[in-house]
């Protein structure tokens, strides 16, 4: 399967595709799970040509040593791709030919979507999400991109860079994909041990049961529930757990008659950071 690591390559491919035939991009860092497979084939029911991307961002880590960490799994996720359809476009480019030897993010105004949960924590990485989307968004130019609702505030914040930008893309967004045990998908759950992985999936029970609380509880009430159910498991360590409205991601303090809103968790356990995310109504 070819995997193509130049814009110009990149380009010469792109401009042999038929006109308007429906293109589709996936934009991947990689070590490529099964969350990754349904994004790309939803993808390839939707478009008659799909280019997965597969590119370590680095200015969207906020440490070096995070960044270090993340697995390069290139040869395995080439044959996953290769397993869903022989058809797909690899572009798996390096850092300097993504940013023409100069690593830095761009400065984005995401009208405050990215000040609150992932973005309090993770100092810029936001605008290095932002920058390395809309880059890819430029250069392959796709009907459509696809994005896990793991990352719920990533998605927001994606659909808002095109809006403000006037990109002519549809950014569709797909469910969490998770293992039979309730845990989401992720390439860092293969950093945990069997143990802790076991103990990862109370992740998603404790937003499960938060659910359930908060169909009858006070918004309050609700999230000190649930810090004392993640107190209960001493190997978790509890980041942060928000209820906020699902399009402003704005925390709440009070429920609207009319509201839509989903419960924000981001946990430590054995040194590695996991999120997640609920609707709850
Ligand atoms: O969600 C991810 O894997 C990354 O943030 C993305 C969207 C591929 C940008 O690097």
């Amino acid at each position: 399967m070819p995997v193509i690591t130049t814009k110009k390559e990149l380009d010469q491919h792109l401009s042999s595709l038929p006109k308007n035939s429906g293109l589709g991009l996936v934009p991947t860092m990689g070590a490529l799970h099964l969350g990754h497979a349904a994004l790309v084939e939803k993808a390839i029911m939707e478009n008659r040509f799909v280019v997965v991307s597969i590119f370590v961002n680095p200015t969207q880590f906020d440490t070096k040593e995070d960044l270090e960490k993340y697995p390069d799994t290139l040869e395995k996720d080439v044959s996953l791709l290769a397993g869903i359809s022989g058809d797909i476009l690899i572009f798996a480019p390096t850092a300097d030919e993504i940013y023409n030897h100069k690593v830095q993010s761009k400065t984005y105004d995401f009208e405050g979507l990215d000040k609150i949960m992932e973005g309090a924590f993770r100092n810029g990485h936001f605008n290095g999400v932002g920058t390395i989307v809309e880059t890819l968004l430029l250069l392959i130019k796709p009907d459509r991109a696809y994005f896990g609702e793991k990352d719920f505030q990533q998605l927001r914040i994606i659909k808002k860079l095109v809006e403000k930008n006037n990109i002519p893309v549809a950014i569709i967004g797909c469910p969490v994909i998770r293992e039979p045990s309730g845990l989401a998908m992720s390439s860092r759950n293969e950093r945990l041990s069997e143990i802790l992985r076991k103990e990862a999936s109370s992740i998603y029970k404790i937003l499960q049961a938060a659910k359930v609380e908060f169909g009858t509880k006070n918004v309050q009430y609700v999230k000190d529930w649930a810090v004392r159910q993640f107190e209960n498991h001493p190997d978790l360590k509890l980041e942060y757990f928000e209820i906020s409205d699902i399009d402003t991601l704005t925390p709440i303090q009070r429920k609207k008659p009319k509201g839509k809103y989903r419960a924000f968790v981001a946990v430590y356990i054995g040194g590695v950071r996991l999120i997640d995310n609920i609707a709850l109504n």
